[in-house]
């Protein structure tokens, strides 16, 4: 891969997305690279969370790729947000964790990414908006849909409207972030989250995801449908009773993922 760096750190997987002279502009290429990565890592048993952030100092990513968009026609157009939603929908229903660390501009396209992922941290710096309509577009990658649930249809219609870039304390404000440090602190921060994650039960993990993702998308009782299947379905698991029985003898559960 030309645009996507990946690093296990011992079950963590931090995926950079490095082109730092277009503060990471997302072009064709690298929303399939970005694809890729993810897919590598769903059948990665060694990966327990994944950690998505941007290369150098100043951006996350800052959007779409503007030189390839500028030369889009309807059907190239439909067809690039089409690639874009098939990659981030399968980042919001990745079955391990994913943490973006919003380390500096999250902009259109970046902002959609950041949005399609399953928690957010920002640094101090962190810029985020959805500037679409300041380019006569609006967001293309689920970002209409996804800003609309997590904030509202008012705050979310507010930021897509006027096309304005919050900071970070604002993001954390309004929920769109979890949570604002440091800059030199972000990467700290998001392995800590990452690694108590990866302790607990991998298998209720990945149900736990799957009913809120999923189940947030369904009628209340379908979803609760699906939450109690996933309880149920959890009782089959070695990691049930280690957890269970870890509790009940005052020792640390160890989980096979099984
Ligand atoms: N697509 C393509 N290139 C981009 C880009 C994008 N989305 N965002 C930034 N770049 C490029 C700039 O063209 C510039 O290239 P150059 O050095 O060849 O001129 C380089 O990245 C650095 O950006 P620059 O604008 O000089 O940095 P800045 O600190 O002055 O401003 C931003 C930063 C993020 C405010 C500004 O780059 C910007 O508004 N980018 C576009 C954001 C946007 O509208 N995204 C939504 C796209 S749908």
């Amino acid at each position: 891969m030309d645009n996507v760096r990946t690093e296990n750190k011992d079950g963590i997987l931090i995926i950079t997305i490095d082109r730092p002279k277009v503060l990471n502009a997302l072009n064709a290429q690298t929303v399939a690279e970005i694809g890729e990565a993810f897919e590598a890592a769903r059948d990665d048993a060694s990966v327990k969370c994944v950690i998505l952030t941007g290369g150098g100092e100043k951006a996350f990513v800052a959007g779409a790729d503007i030189n390839e968009l500028a030369q889009m026609t309807p059907i190239t157009g439909k067809a690039t947000a089409e690639k874009g939603q098939r990659v981030f929908r399968a980042i919001e229903r990745f079955p391990k964790p994913v943490i973006a660390a919003v380390n500096g501009f999250a902009l259109g396209g970046g902002c959609e990414l950041a949005l399609a992922c399953h928690m957010r941290i920002a640094s101090e710096n962190a810029k985020l908006g959805l500037p679409e309509v300041t380019l006569g577009i609006i967001p293309g990658y689920g970002g209409t849909q996804r800003m609309a649930r997590l904030l509202g249809k008012g705050k979310a219609l507010e930021l897509i409207l006027t096309g304005d870039r919050i900071g970070a304390e604002e993001a954390e404000r309004i929920g769109l972030v979890n949570k604002v440090v440091p800059a030199d602190q972000l990467m700290a921060t998001c392995e800590e989250l990452a690694r108590k994650i990866a302790t607990r039960g991998p298998l209720a993990v990945s149900a736990a995801i799957e009913a809120v993702m999923s189940g947030s998308e369904m009628p209340f009782d379908e979803g609760q449908t699906l939450e109690a299947t996933l309880f149920g379905l959890l009782a089959s698991t070695e990691d049930m009773k280690e957890g269970m029985g870890a509790f009940l003898e005052k020792r640390t559960a160890e989980f096979k993922n099984r």
